[in-house]
């Protein structure tokens, strides 16, 4: 695309501004902006009415999960399961580390965040610390994939360079870029971060698979023999990786997919629930439930919708393979975007000032014939950092780690 096409098209989508700064960028500068422009996909809905991107529900209902109780009497023969596949290496996991990490306000990725206090003890580590637990136990690898953003890719893997991966071996870690997605502000203008850069965010955790293939590792996968993936999030501190026993009940389910789930502390906890939507795995977000949803229960009194998500997923490869061809509904999140004004000078908002748009894993999860839901102990294995202080933050998984054992 030359300057004049571009020119053309930005004019037809009311996005003209991103040539503002064009005449004061060196020719290298202006082909690289030329060369984002050409790659926006300005006909896209997002950017015709982003409102008009409210996701059309189906049916909900109700399912059950494997309980505590119930995993507990098949413990040794899940894990036996878990760690056979584990020692003949048709295990990957996938680190989801390409967020923003925006709530909690940390200048740099989320998983270099110090969680001690008399110590380092980074988000990493204590990932990398449950994963070896496993491994060790297996006396075997779990090629450990890392997502990362455009942002944040450098700065983490130059961390983990430093610290040595934290005893992990470097030979079974590959880190991925994630894809974009171009952010606008209130009146739906994208923004640019600088004069020849256009504010490309991470496209939401629901690119990991797409974005894996691009890269290049689904064929490492393959030809590693890898069948399943467990997909995680960064920000639980003790997130249990490749846990055997999750494994093994799953591949003995059946089921082409599964997710750790904890039971819900109220019926308005603020927590997205696995259920069925039209006889299909599916997540409702907390939002999305009437109230009859939340408050209905099941003969024996307990929630009929208890079962919160936790982002620890198992997916069989084979069933993944079809979404590289689906759409994914996308979501709007409203947000703090930093960007340059009028003047070309750089604004870190401190309030939500725009808009990004993002697909995410949980309709990966709708995408699978089935779900085994595996009820896990919350406080030995959901402790979220999402913000600085108050629900969910630093101080809540703190107290977590420390309840856990762990010294900070
Ligand atoms: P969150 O939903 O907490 O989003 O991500 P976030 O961007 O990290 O944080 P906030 O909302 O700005 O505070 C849940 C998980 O999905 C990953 C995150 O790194 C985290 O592990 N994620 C999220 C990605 O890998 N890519 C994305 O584009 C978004």
């Amino acid at each position: 695309m030359n300057y004049t096409e571009a020119k053309q098209y930005l004019a037809r989508h009311g996005q003209e501004h991103l040539l503002h700064f064009y005449d004061t960028l060196t020719p290298p500068q202006q082909e690289s902006l030329l060369a984002q422009i050409a790659g926006l996909g300005l006909e896209r809905p997002q950017f015709r009415d982003r409102n008009a991107l409210t996701q059309k529900r189906g049916e909900f209902s109700p399912l059950g999960a494997l309980t505590i109780e119930e995993i507990r009497k098949n413990e040794a023969k899940y894990r036996e399961i878990g760690l056979r596949a584990i020692r003949e290496a048709k295990v990957g996991a996938v680190l989801l580390a390409g967020g923003q990490g925006s709530r909690l306000g940390f200048e740099h990725p989320k998983g270099m965040f110090n969680m001690g206090r008399t110590r380092e003890l980074y988000i990493f580590q204590c990932l990398i610390e449950n994963l070896k637990r496993v491994t060790d136990e297996a006396q075997a690898y779990v090629p450990l994939l890392i997502m990362t953003s455009k942002q944040n890719n450098e700065e983490t893997q130059a961390f983990f360079r430093e610290h040595g991966y934290f005893g992990y071996s470097a030979d079974n870690i590959d880190f991925f870029t994630q894809e974009t997605e171009p952010a606008v502000d209130e009146d739906g203008k994208i923004l640019m971060t600088a004069p020849d850069q256009i504010a490309l965010l991470p496209n939401g955790n629901g690119g990991w698979f797409s974005s894996m293939q691009r890269a290049g590792l689904l064929e490492k996968v393959h030809s590693i023999g890898i069948e399943w993936l467990n997909v995680f999030a960064v920000d639980n501190v003790l997130q249990q990786i490749a846990d055997p026993v999750f494994l093994g009940a799953t591949i003995d389910s059946g089921c082409a997919s599964g997710g750790k789930v904890v039971s819900k502390a109220t019926p308005d906890e603020r927590v997205g629930v696995l259920c069925l939507e039209d006889g299909k795995p599916s997540i409702v977000e907390y939002f999305e439930m009437t109230d009859e949803m939340r408050t209905l229960r099941n003969p024996d009194g307990s929630l009929a919708y208890r079962f919160g998500v936790i982002l620890n997923y198992l997916f069989r490869v084979d069933a993944l393979t079809h979404t590289l061809n689906s759409d994914f509904p996308l979501y709007v999140a409203h947000k703090k975007i930093a960007h340059i004004n009028a003047d070309g000078v750089l604004v870190k908002p401190d309030k939500p000032n725009g808009y990004k748009f993002e697909t995410l894993v949980l309709d990966m999860v709708h995408m699978q014939d089935s779900c085994l839901a595996f009820e896990v102990d919350r406080s030995r294995e959901f402790a979220p950092v999402k913000n600085a202080t108050g629900v969910d933050s630093v101080e809540t998984a703190q107290a977590l780690l420390e309840q856990n054992g762990v010294t900070l």
